[in-house]
């Protein structure tokens, strides 16, 4: 039997998974289509061994419009900043002489059980960066037992996304001025077997995204806001770039009225995201979603709001364990997953580096970023003295 190029690199990518521990091995089968290899690797791929060498790599393949369109954020992108600065900045005090030759990354959210606790976080557009797009992000949470996340706003059907791999996957909600699209939207969530609703909660209006004015971005020809075919704007015509959704189809209304409703469509778990303070999240307690996403949307809407690993602990606190805590926006290492856990998340998300993936090898390029920070974090565990999830608590940041 000849094994193609993309078979290697789907079996390299994914050997790197569960190479630390005795984690189940990815014995998943691949469709034909995914192994044609209609859009090659980059040919320094394999030598990828970090987010940053992904990135590397997409930022040399990605046209301008789409990497304006995927790394920028708002205003003078200062939050974009402190979100990695934050992490940076926050130490880690190991233990030593634990016998750590069995870590455990398994964890649960929302009753799924997880081989660790790293989710793919809902973003639009996953065609800009590969042609396969949403396609092969399905495809690769699966072989790498991940959660996904699928936006509203994603190139592909929520329908098609469903059906192209068996991972656990959540759907991403923004809210729409027409209710009753909206409650379609849900129906067909729960139909295609979405586990759980994701409520994007932070962006009644488009923030400055000034990067991505400059660059002029919409959608080329071949990528269209798949779920939502059949919503026009005002002048009658198909929404052409993310402003114009937000501008015309998004609600500036959207209140806990609202969440409420949404609760009352369907028995899907509720998370909110975009939470950074702690007196929405404990309304969001009192409102009786499963839980809140700590997020400033990858700092693309109100620039110099905190960064998340910031906000984190005074929602934690303020939740004190009543619904699930997670978190995202930079992270990027292995390390940050332990100091966003060690803070209180039950798990963190990730988005942009889906894009460099994608961008770098589709499907394998996916499935390698979250090997990269899986294993990663596995190190961090064991050269900071834990084996369990639960053994990390505060006590693993260095107090000044
Ligand atoms: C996003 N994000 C996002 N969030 C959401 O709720 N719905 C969406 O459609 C999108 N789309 C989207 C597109 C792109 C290109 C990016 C980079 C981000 C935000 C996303 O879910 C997440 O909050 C951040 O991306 C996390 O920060 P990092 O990991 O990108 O630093």
């Amino acid at each position: 039997m000849t094994t193609t190029r993309r078979q290697a690199l789907i079996a390299t990518a994914s050997l790197a998974i569960g190479a630390v521990l005795p984690f189940r091995a990815g014995a998943f089968v691949f469709p034909p289509e995914v192994l044609q290899d209609k859009y090659p690797a980059d040919p320094s791929f394999d030598a990828a061994v970090s987010l940053s060498d992904l990135e590397a790599i997409a930022h040399r393949r990605l046209d301008a419009m789409s990497e304006a369109y995927i790394d920028g954020a708002a205003g003078d992108e200062i939050t974009l900043r402190w979100n990695r600065e934050a992490y940076d900045k926050i130490k880690i005090l190991p233990r030593v002489l634990h016998d750590v030759s069995v870590v455990d990354t398994r964890t649960t959210v929302l009753g799924i059980p997880l081989d660790f606790p790293i989710l793919l976080g809902p973003t639009a557009l996953h065609k800009l960066a590969h042609p396969d797009g949403e396609l092969a992000t399905a495809r690769a949470a699966a072989s790498a037992h991940a959660l996904m996340g699928l936006s509203t706003m994603s190139s592909t059907t929520l329908e098609d996304v469903a059906a192209a791999s068996n991972s656990p996957k959540w759907f991403q909600l923004y809210v729409q001025k027409d209710k009753g699209f909206t409650a379609e939207l849900v129906q067909r969530a729960v139909k295609s077997g979405y586990k759980a609703l994701v409520v994007t909660v932070d962006t009644p209006t488009e923030g400055a995204r000034n990067r991505q004015q400059r660059a002029g971005f919409h959608l080329p020809p071949g990528v269209d806001l798949a779920n939502l075919r059949g919503l026009k704007t005002a002048s009658g015509r198909a929404p052409g770039t993310e402003r114009e959704v937000f501008e015309n189809i998004l609600p500036d209304k959207l209140t806990w009225k609202e969440i409420e409703w949404l609760q009352s469509l369907s028995s899907l778990p509720v998370l909110l995201k975009g939470i950074l303070n702690p007196e929405d999240a404990a309304l969001a307690v009192k409102q009786g979603v499963a839980g809140v996403i700590v997020s400033n949307h990858g700092a693309r809407n109100l620039d110099t709001v905190p960064a998340t690993i910031e906000a984190l602990p005074r929602i934690t606190d303020r939740v004190a364990g009543r619904i699930t805590v997670l978190v995202d926006g930079g992270v990027r290492r292995g390390t940050d997953v332990l100091k966003a856990l060690a803070r209180g998340a039950n798990a963190v998300l990730v988005g942009r580096p889906i894009f460099y993936g994608l961008s770098a090898a589709g499907e394998a390029g996916v499935v390698k970023m979250l090997g990269i920070l899986r294993k990663e974090f596995e190190m961090a565990m064991a050269l900071s003295g834990r084996t369990r999830i639960s053994e990390i608590v505060p006590e693993v940041i260095w107090k000044e």
